[in-house]
């Protein structure tokens, strides 16, 4: 294992060239690092690691075409490919992005806190509740370490959104009594399975569909809006109950995701937020967030909308020409790792995969599930590291009618 090049502490008001490594070179792996690499000139990538070689090889190209041999500085001997292929890039890198699937986060993040490492990381942070409980504890060692931790929730990174959450701190529409959050759509990819691939590959290629590595998109995506009920209400539920299932997504490529949830979320202070996801094509899109305070309402989709309740504008912010909020991430990740301050935004990005999770207990079981009863539990569905190869048996097993098995409200248990 090669040495950490620098403790934590050692990159204070750093002028030295950065060292960065990306884990995962898919869509946003690929775009986080043009991200990193514009937010501050003397960052160099080192090293790449993924899954499968034509993955790496493709961001690889893509990135030397566009910065060239001088910033992409990732030779034959730094391309690691696999699944402990993470641990060796990390080991290049003075800062890092995690840009897997999910459910390989927490292993990945443990170990980059671990090494010392600056990290970027996307959400979610993890796919289950043993996940979430290993991300909380290496944020507390990240803390110690003073290592600055960057998540993917980029809401918290837009101007709008900040522009209402300081309004909303100071009082302008009174406190949150509820909300509607949003991510209605037509859904995502599908990567179909190969005769080539063994079922292990089948299940990491079409990574979406298969819960121990996405976590259904409740989490995946919706995740962004309940983020923002979370932040603006200023805590986390203490409780969730919800109906969802799978009306349309019935292909063979489908896994066992659902396709619609809708999650009724209470806070400690009797606050009600209704979340709801959908991936069905020909219905309303929407992708928003809505709270009503005792004082007025606010409306969020990038523009951001405060009004009272004689129905008179408080705020408002068109957010035509805010600075893209993915280069804001990196913008101030290396902006803190070069004047010594420190930004750690894991535990509220952990709490906030949490809430999703908790929502898609809720959903899949037909139950109320309490906060304190998810977080004690130890509901775990990644496999542990040394049980994943190409060639192991998935968590999720095919049926011989060619269908995964799909939860059951009712039926399906967690807690
Ligand atoms: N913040 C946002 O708006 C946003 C947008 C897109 C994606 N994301 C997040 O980024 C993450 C990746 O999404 P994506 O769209 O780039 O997916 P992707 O499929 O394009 O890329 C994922 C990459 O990870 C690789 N990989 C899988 N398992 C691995 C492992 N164990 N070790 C190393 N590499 C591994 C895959 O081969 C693939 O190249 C997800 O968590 C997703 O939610 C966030």
């Amino acid at each position: 294992m090669a040495p950490s090049l620098l403790s934590a502490q050692a990159y204070r008001k750093t002028e030295k060239t950065l060292r960065l490594a990306v884990i995962g070179c898919g869509g946003r792996g690929t775009g986080a690092t043009k991200q990193a690499l514009k937010a501050d000139k003397d960052v160099k990538l080192v090293a790449m690691a993924d899954a499968f070689e034509d993955q790496l090889e493709n961001s690889y190209q893509n990135l030397s075409k566009i910065f060239g041999a001088d910033r992409i500085a990732v030779k034959a001997a730094t391309k690691f490919v696999g699944f402990g292929s993470y641990k060796k890039a990390i080991d290049e890198a003075d800062v890092v992005i995690l840009t897997t699937p999910p459910g390989f986060r927490p292993q990945h993040f443990e170990y980059a806190v671990q090494q010392g490492k600056h990290i970027f990381m996307e959400k979610p942070v993890a796919t289950d509740v043993v996940g979430i409980k290993k991300v909380l504890t290496a944020a507390k060692l990240a803390k110690e370490k003073n290592l600055n931790v960057v998540l993917g929730l980029q809401r918290r990174y837009q101007e709008s959104y900040l522009k209402a959450y300081d309004h909303i701190k100071q009082g302008a529409i009174g406190d949150i009594v509820s909300g509607q959050v949003y991510w209605n759509s037509g859904g995502v990819w599908v990567r179909p399975r190969k005769p080539e691939y063994t079922e292990m590959e089948y299940q990491m290629r079409n990574w979406y569909y298969f819960n121990w590595l996405c976590g259904d998109h409740i989490l995946e995506q919706h995740i962004h809006n309940i983020d923002v009920a979370n932040w603006y209400i200023g805590d986390y539920p203490v409780k969730a109950q919800g109906m969802g299932g799978r009306e349309v997504r019935n292909g063979k490529d489908h896994g066992q995701i659902f396709d619609h949830h809708f999650v009724e979320f209470t806070y400690p202070n009797g606050a009600i937020i209704s979340s709801q996801c959908r991936h069905q094509q020909n219905c309303l899109t929407r992708v928003s967030e809505a709270f009503q305070g005792t004082k007025g309402t606010v409306y969020t989709d990038g523009r951001s909308v405060l009004k009272n309740y004689q129905g008179e504008e408080i705020y408002n912010h068109k957010g035509e020409n805010d600075k893209n909020p993915y280069q804001v991430e990196h913008d101030r990740l290396f902006a803190a790792i070069r004047s010594g301050e420190v930004i750690n935004n894991t535990e509220y990005g952990a709490k906030s995969t949490m809430t999703a999770i908790l929502g898609r207990m809720a959903t899949y079981s037909g139950r109320e599930i309490t906060w304190e009863q998810a977080m004690a539990s130890d509901f775990k569905i990644v496999p542990n590291e040394d049980e994943l190869t190409y060639n192991s048996v998935p968590p999720v097993v095919l049926k011989t009618d060619g269908t995964y098995p799909i939860p059951v409200p009712g039926v399906t248990k967690f807690v």
